[in-house]
């Protein structure tokens, strides 16, 4: 018998390597990505009604308008696939919006797995990603069940690593957005509006320790946003004196991310940021993505 409730946590992530890759004809760009999910995590609780989709938003994190949130789109879509029906959806936000940490992403994938899972699993994970890839670049990585995946493509195309023991991050909000359009532009501008692939980068890595992941440590929007957003390089040069093993802009920003060697304090990081003004948020790295959880 299906659940008449589900609820699931929706984590947010941080791209530990971003290489943003040639203009595609459709106006995207090819990226090369390193995916990692962290405990910083929005909350999706979702039950049958009669039809359509209810959504209330809580949490006091802005979202913008409600007919383009992402946990709306990915529960109409997925009533189409299933012909009908209907849901309430709680969200419970805590993840910055618009920050480059895949809140929406990871909405939207939580809403359909939880949604597959109380209408008594109707779509397939292909079809479940088929889905996700047209609605969103990330969702294919939260869907994927592995915190830890090399992605390329427009996020669509995934190798899952085996997760990593669980390391101290610090996120931090620099208090200003930087659109994602906005980025891309600013890095084609920057680069002369042509990207060229450069040598010297192939090497050979090792994803299976965090000393190896740390040797990869990298984002091309890392330049960009800092230009654009000077409180985020603040961020990133508090973050680093404070201990972070790596710190750099989460994916196309404005948020910026430390990583901390297992067992390390982000006390000093903590409280110079804070001196600073800035909103932080302390997590661990995962080790699994989230369970859907089922009730009545
Ligand atoms: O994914 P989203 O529609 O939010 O992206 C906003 C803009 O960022 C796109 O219209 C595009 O100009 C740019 N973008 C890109 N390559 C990607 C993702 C986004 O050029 N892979």
């Amino acid at each position: 018998m299906s659940a008449s409730v589900v609820e699931v946590d929706a984590p947010a992530k941080v791209n530990l390597l971003l290489r943003v890759l040639a203009r595609e004809s459709s106006g995207y760009h090819s990226l090369e990505s390193l995916f990692c999910a962290i405990g910083l995590m929005d909350r999706v609780r979702i039950e049958r009604a009669a039809e359509g989709v209810a959504l209330t938003v809580g949490g006091g994190v802005e979202t913008g308008p409600e007919h383009q949130n992402l946990a709306g789109r990915a529960a109409r879509w997925f009533l189409r696939q299933v012909g009908g029906g209907g849901v309430r959806i709680a969200l419970h936000k805590r993840i910055p919006a618009a920050a480059g940490l895949g809140g929406g992403s990871s909405d939207a994938a939580a809403t359909l797995r939880g949604m597959n899972r109380l209408f008594g699993d109707p779509l397939s994970e292909e079809a479940l990603l088929q889905g996700a890839i047209e609605m969103g670049s990330d969702i294919p990585f939260f869907l994927g069940g592995s915190p830890l995946a090399l992605g390329w493509s427009r996020g669509e195309r995934l190798l899952a690593l085996p997760p990593l023991p669980a390391v101290p991050v610090l996120v931090v909000h620099p208090g200003e957005a930087m659109p994602t359009g906005l980025a891309f532009e600013r890095l084609s501008a920057m680069r002369g509006g042509e990207y060229r692939p450069r040598a010297g980068r192939l090497r050979l890595v090792d994803l299976s320790s965090w000393e190896g992941v740390m040797g990869v440590a990298e984002n091309d929007f890392d330049p960009v946003v800092r230009a654009g957003v000077p409180r985020a390089g603040r961020a990133v040069e508090a973050l680093r004196a404070g201990g972070a093993w790596v710190a750099m802009v989460a994916g196309s920003g404005a948020s910026v991310f430390g990583v901390f060697p297992a067992g390390d304090d982000t006390g000093e990081a903590e409280a110079r940021l804070g001196a600073d003004g800035f909103a932080v948020w302390r997590c661990r790295t995962l080790e699994a993505m989230p369970e859907v959880r089922t009730e009545g």
